[in-house]
């Protein structure tokens, strides 16, 4: 079996088009183990790029060369690059207590921490039970929902419901709920128990309601209700749904779609996680991306940005109804990280959205995401641009073969365009972004929030050369 390439985050330019590797580049062909890396590329001499510093928007690699870090690392750095306080809070912490785990006890930055976030939470989202990523944040929740339905007499509600393309993490539980076959092919059997549905891909919308987004949003809402019917709403326990959905391009949700989940939910008794692991912390301009889009989830998943990435840190949050049945008696949930709500991690995260405050970041993203929207259309005259979606500082731009057919590229296309191009074409052009192809190809832009109309421009003027350049090729 043959997996296809899931993330062409790297630039994988072939030998001959590459400077030969740094000695730490060739360190890393020898010794380490990339995350969703191609191995071939580096074994067959191309080099592995090492970044080595960041300053606000921009790194540097170890060749010296400056980029603009046109995806916040990887949807992580927030407040950008090179904070000095984010570094001192850490120092501060693991100088006082750099260790501490949360089972039975707690520690001052993870109690204010959790304090803080219950208040940012829409509803009576309250109680924070923190993890060290998003994947084991996800894990949480699905382990939680199963939990409160075993206490709540409801003991067959177990599955969950996710959508077609998204990714919502790698352990094996968060694995089942994403939804993308060739993540999960080698892996298998994993989780059982999990359905999925479609997307909110507008562009990709059956025909008749492309032009009619509410209908949209009701039709791909009704999805989740025929699944839980078709399942059996006695064995349903959750929907996992991103705000935005990322992978495939960033999917934002139709308007109503929210609405009619919710109530879908409620009618069924099953519980709706907003897994905000990308788009909390101001990715769309609020802390919490359900009060983008005007709904109230049980449970909410995050992490990535809560620190702007100065230390990792995740959390599940959850609502006063669902933590109730845990109050009691002998009652546990038998769950835990050794290294969740670490407090060198939750130190960062107080002193990370102190910088939120300050700098008014997520309003600095709502008044500058129309200007960043308007930018990156610019593009849509470009022949192999079919749509330029997304939300907040958080944008897909899908590439198709044919703007009026909307005809995307095949397989081997794909893998020529993106991984045989555009990767290695944008980072030698000075832009760090992501190309996608776990859905129809498309590139990713997700800047840290600092960035403003003069990232923007350069973000626009990179993509355009390089992008007249892959249709040329074609
Ligand atoms: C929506 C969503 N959920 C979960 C995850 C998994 O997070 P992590 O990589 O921190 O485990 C991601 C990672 O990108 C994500 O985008």
């Amino acid at each position: 079996m043959t997996t296809m390439p899931l993330d062409t985050t790297a630039p994988e330019v072939s030998s001959d088009t590459t400077p030969a590797g740094t000695p730490r580049a060739a360190a890393a062909r020898d010794h380490l183990w990339g995350h969703f890396t191609r191995h071939s590329v580096y074994e067959e001499g191309g080099s592995v790029p090492v970044i080595v510093s960041g300053d606000g928007c921009r790194i540097t690699d170890d060749r010296g060369r400056s980029y603009l870090d046109g995806l916040s690392g990887l949807y992580v750095v927030q407040a950008g690059h090179g904070r000095t306080e984010l570094a001192e809070a850490a120092a501060r912490q693991a100088e006082k207590l750099a260790f501490f785990p949360l089972w039975s006890y707690a520690t001052p930055p993870a109690i204010d921490l959790a304090e803080r976030l219950a208040a940012h939470a829409p509803g009576d989202l309250n109680r924070v039970f923190f993890t060290t990523s998003g994947s084991e944040a996800v894990e949480t929740a699905w382990k939680l929902a199963k939990q409160y339905f075993k206490l709540t007499g409801k003991p067959t509600k177990t599955k969950v419901i996710s959508r077609s393309v998204a990714y919502h993490g790698t352990t094996q539980g968060a694995l089942s709920i994403t939804g993308i076959p060739d993540a999960k092919a080698m892996f298998e059997p994993l989780v059982p128990g999990t359905h999925k549905v479609p997307n909110t891909n507008a562009y990709r919308a059956p025909e008749h309601l492309r032009e009619d987004p509410k209908a949209f949003g009701v039709w791909a809402a009704d999805r989740i209700e025929e699944a839980i019917e078709f399942e059996g709403a006695d064995t349903v326990a959750a929907v996992f749904l991103e705000p935005v959905q990322n992978s495939g391009g960033c999917f934002p949700p139709p308007p109503g779609y929210f609405d009619r989940v919710r109530e879908i939910c409620d009618r069924h008794d099953v519980l709706l996680v907003s897994d905000e692991v990308i788009c909390a912390f101001g990715r769309i301009g609020s802390m919490f991306a359900c009060d983008d889009f005007g709904y109230v989830p049980d449970i909410i998943t995050c992490a990535k940005g809560i620190t702007s990435g100065y230390s990792p840190l995740g959390a599940c949050i959850a609502s006063d109804r669902i933590f109730e049945p845990f109050k009691h008696g002998d009652t546990t949930f038998s769950h835990g990280y050794t290294f969740g709500g670490h407090p060198v991690s939750a130190a960062v995260a107080m002193a990370n959205l102190d910088i939120f405050e300050r700098e008014g970041l997520n309003q600095r993203v709502k008044e500058n995401a129309p200007a960043f929207r308007t930018t990156l259309e610019k593009l849509l005259d470009l022949p192999i641009v079919g749509d330029v979606r997304g939300e907040g500082y958080f944008y897909g731009i899908e590439l198709v073969k044919d703007k009026t057919t909307r005809e995307t590229f095949d397989d081997d296309e794909a893998e020529r365009l993106l991984r045989g191009f555009m990767s290695g074409a944008l980072y030698e052009a000075g832009l760090y972004c992501r190309a996608d192809d776990r859905g129809d190809p498309v590139v990713q832009l997700s800047p840290p929030l600092i960035c403003g109309q003069k990232e923007f421009d350069e973000m626009e003027s990179i993509l355009r050369d390089v992008l007249t350049r892959a249709w040329d090729r074609l």
